[in-house]
Parts: structure tokens; C-alpha cells; sequence
């Protein structure tokens, strides 16, 4: 069986109101079009998307080029736009109708939809609403078999009473589609070529309609507006929440975690509130996130605390660390085992070794830090003269005072200590003290200014 999916992202999405097409506004970070896009793909053969509206904006964010593009240059209804996708797909082949505005789909009910079908039966996805204003109505005979689909705007008052609604995805044989689309006409209240009036089609010409129901509302749920997107969003960080609580990990308010990507956690993790997770994170071990950290594309060993208002992004942290509050880890980071980084301390393609401390205020750029070495608050790695960025290396068992700058390239061998307020502009030897400041000076008898007047 040949399975293709057209997805329909031709619309405007006026009510978005975004200079961002529809299809590209995100949930959990990703595309809703994407979404389907990867879902579609685990049912289908090819993937169609009819781009219109920011087609070329769809195209370049999306940007796969196993995908099928049809333009549909205006949009004068769903039936249409399925048509642009048709010369693409043989006859004999299965065809999943679905929307770049619903984005939740979840692959077994697009595994139940693509069965069975034959050009003597099609399969469409219905929900029973409490309240179904707005959506398609299926129309059942006295044998409650399917026979049409009548739009909100077309209904008459009895037909608006109906609660079983049409969500938009459906699977049709190809050859049926080939010869029904063609044929629809657009006389009707939005003036439009509906895709749901191959449902009479079908009816007529002695195809069954089997219905399938999703397994929750979630699946079917379409975004008009910034307010359904931020529904859906909730809904779905939710559902990830649980997925994480129910392997384990404690989050401590569900509603308040939300993960862009994939996070994987060991055990007893503990999550508190409002922590944001991007792209690829793994969590090992009885990691403690506090409140309010963003942690991206980073792997965090066993033990690691990590203290509020820390982020992290693209590093490596080993076992046992201890992080924040307020660090930012910035990308090229790798910390070994029993490091601290304190507050305030900005550390950006660095290496820090096995038991050394960063405690506070402090920037580590471009620097290769050894084991138990310990850096006072205030030093400053100087990495960057104006044109080229250079390496500060300091060994093992190094001490560097408060408020020192080291000025790169720049080297302090294993032992080497450097006295508090140095400006370090030469390399210092193993076990040699460097102090670069003025000697101070003592004044006796000074007198304090007055204020004048
Ligand atoms: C459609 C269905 C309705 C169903 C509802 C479910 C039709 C005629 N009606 O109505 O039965 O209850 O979805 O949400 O199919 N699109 C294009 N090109 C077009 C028109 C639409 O690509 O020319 C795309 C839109 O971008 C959108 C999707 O198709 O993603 C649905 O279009 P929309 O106008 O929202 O249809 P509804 O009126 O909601
Ligand atoms: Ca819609």
C-alpha cells in the first residue's frame, strides 16, 4: 500500500495576526506544520504540503527536500488545494488528508486511518462536541451510515443541532479523488471548492465511510488564534510532564515545565518551577534543577545541582557539580566531575578540571582549567584583544586571586598562584607566586576633603 499524505498549509491564518505563516508558528519549539510533517512520515510513503500564503518562507523553514511542495496560488477552498497536490500521486496509492494547523496527531489514529482503504471505502475522522459551532456537520441516513457533510455556514437550524463534527483528516483512495475533485463546484455560502462535499460523492457512488475517533480532543484540536496555540502549547507540556513524572522524575508543578525538544532524565530527578528545556538535553541522576533555569542542547552528569536562574547551553557537565545560582554555561563548556561554578559566572568554550571552583563573578572564556584549581571572584579571562580570541591555561592546584585579569594567551603552570587585583600579562611557572599590582601606599595624617560652602 502506497500511502501519501497531503498537508494543507495554504491558509493565511488571518486571526494570527503575524507576519509568520501559520503552519510555522511553533508548539514545543517546533513548527506546528513539522508536527505533522513528522508524524505523516511514519504512515506515509510521500509527504505533499500545499504552501500559499509565505510559501517560500514555509519552504526555506521547513527545509526538506523529501518534501513535496504543490502552490496553490489562491486559496479558493480545501478541495482545491488537495487538487494541487494530485498530479504528484498515482492513482492506486492511499491518500491521508491532513492540516498544518492541527499539529497533535498522534500516530497510532494515522495508522488506523490509512487502513483499509480501497476505492470501495474511505475512512474520516469525526469527535462528538458539546458545542460543534464553526465545524462541518456529518450527516448519517436512517442506517446511520455517513452520507454527507454539510459546513456550519451552509447548515439549516436542524442540521446546526448535529454534535458529530468533521475534524479535516481524511483517507481516500487517489483514483476517487482524481475523479471527484475536478467535479466539485463552489456554489455555496463561502464560495469555496469544499473538500467535504466528496463525502456526498462517496455516499452516491457506493463507497462506505467508516468514522474513526481519536483517542483524545487533543489530536484534533486546530490553531486559529494565539489563544488556541497557547491551549494547545499548555496541553501538550502536560502531556510531556506526565510522560517524565511516570519515569520517575519529580516535577513539581506540571504546569509550569515546558521542554522544546527531547529531555531524558535518570532517576530521582527533581524539576522545579518554571524551567525551560531546548533541543537535546539528558539529565543523569538525582539532578536537582531549581527554579527558573534554561538549559539547552547539554548533557548533565550524576549529582549535579544546578541552583535557580542558571543557564545552560551546548555544554557537557560531569558527576557531582554544582552550578549557580545565576551562571550561564555558555556553548564549548565542559565541566569534569566536582566542579563549582557559583553566581554570576559567565564560562564559554572552557574546560574545567575535576574539583576546581569558580565561585563568583567571573569570566571564563576560551581557557583550559586543571584539577582542584581555584579562582577568585572578580578574574577575568581576557580572551579577546579586539581582532583574535587567545587561551588562558592554567594547571592543577592553581590559585588565582580575586579581581585578577588574565590577560590571553597567557599560562599559569601546575601550583602557580597569582596574588589578588594582578593584571597577568606573562606566563607563570610551576609553584612561582605572580603579583602584578602597584605596592601600596600609606599616607599619614590625611585629611578628608570638606564640603565646601
Ligand atoms: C474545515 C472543514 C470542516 C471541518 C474543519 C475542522 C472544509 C470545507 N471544511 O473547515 O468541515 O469541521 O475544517 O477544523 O474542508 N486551506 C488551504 N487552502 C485553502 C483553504 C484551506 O490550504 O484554499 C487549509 C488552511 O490553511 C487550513 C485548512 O486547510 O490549514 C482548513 O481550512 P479552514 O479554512 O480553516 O477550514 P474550516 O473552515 O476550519
Ligand atoms: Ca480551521
Amino acid at each position: 500500500m502506497n500511502v501519501h499524505t497531503v498537508i494543507l498549509a495554504a491558509g493565511q491564518g488571518s486571526r494570527m495576526h503575524s507576519a509568520l505563516p501559520k503552519a510555522l508558528h511553533t508548539i514545543a519549539g517546533t513548527p506546528m506544520v513539522q508536527h505533522v510533517i513528522n508524524t505523516s512520515k511514519q504512515v506515509s510513503n510521500a509527504i505533499h504540503v500545499v504552501v500559499g500564503h509565505g510559501a517560500e518562507a514555509v519552504k526555506a523553514a521547513i527545509n526538506d527536500d523529501t518534501i513535496h511542495w504543490a502552490l496553490q496560488e489562491q486559496q479558493l477552498g480545501t478541495g482545491h488545494a488537495v487538487l494541487q497536490a494530485m498530479p504528484d500521486i498515482d492513482a492506486d496509492s492511499v491518500v491521508l488528508i491532513h492540516y498544518g494547523d492541527v499539529p497533535l496527531t498522534e500516530l497510532k489514529t494515522l495508522q488506523l486511518l490509512v487502513s483499509n482503504v480501497t476505492p470501495s471505502n474511505l475512512n474520516l475522522m469525526t469527535v462528538t462536541l458539546d458545542d460543534p459551532a464553526g465545524y462541518g456537520r456529518i450527516i448519517r441516513n436512517d442506517k446511520q451510515e455517513v452520507v454527507a457533510i454539510v459546513e456550519d455556514k451552509d447548515a439549516t437550524e436542524q442540521q446546526k443541532l448535529i454534535n458529530e463534527v468533521n475534524t479535516g483528516i481524511i483517507s481516500v483512495n487517489a483514483g476517487l479523488l482524481r475523479e471527484w475533485l475536478p467535479t466539485l463546484s463552489n456554489n455555496n455560502a463561502q464560495g469555496e471548492y469544499y473538500l467535504t462535499d466528496i463525502i456526498a460523492l462517496a455516499a452516491e457512488n457506493g463507497c462506505s465511510i467508516t468514522t474513526v475517533q481519536p483517542s483524545s480532543m487533543l489530536e484534533v484540536q486546530g490553531v486559529n488564534n494565539k489563544i488556541q496555540l497557547a491551549e494547545i502549547e499548555r496541553q501538550y507540556q502536560l502531556q510531556l510532564a506526565e510522560r517524565l513524572m511516570n519515569a520517575g522524575a519529580t516535577i513539581r508543578d506540571p504546569r509550569r515545565f515546558d521542554c522544546r525538544g527531547q529531555l531524558v532524565v535518570g532517576q530521582d530527578v527533581i524539576i522545579d518551577i518554571n524551567n525551560v528545556f531546548e533541543g537535546e538535553v539528558s539529565l543523569g541522576n538525582s539532578v536537582v534543577v531549581g527554579a527558573n533555569c534554561v538549559i539547552s542542547n547539554s548533557t548533565i552528569g550524576d549529582d549535579v545541582i544546578i541552583e535557580p536562574n542558571s543557564v545552560i547551553d551546548q555544554a557537557v557537565v560531569g558527576d557531582n557539580c554544582q552550578i549557580g545560582p545565576f551562571a550561564r554555561i555558555r556553548p564549548g563548556t565542559t565541566l569534569a566531575n566536582n566542579v563549582k561554578v557559583g553566581n554570576f559566572v559567565e564560562t564559554k568554550k572552557s574546560t574545567i578540571g575535576s574539583g576546581s571552583k569558580v565561585n563568583h563573578l567571573t569570566y571564563i572564556g576560551d581557557a583550559h582549567i586543571g584539577q582542584r584549581t581555584n579562582i577568585g571572584a572578580g578574574t577575568i579571562t581576557c580572551n579577546y584583544d579586539g581582532v583574535n580570541k587567545s587561551k588562558t591555561i592554567l594547571g592543577d592546584d592553581v590559585f588565582i586571586g580575586s579581581n585578577t585579569s588574565l590577560v590571553a594567551p597567557v599560562t599559569v603552570a601546575n601550583g602557580g598562584t597569582v596574588g589578588a587585583g594582578s593584571t597577568i600579562t606573562k606566563d607563570v611557572a610551576e609553584q612561582e607566586l605572580a603579583i602584578a599590582r602597584r605596592e601600596q601606599r600609606n599616607i599619614k595624617g590625611w585629611k578628608r576633603p570638606k564640603k565646601k560652602g
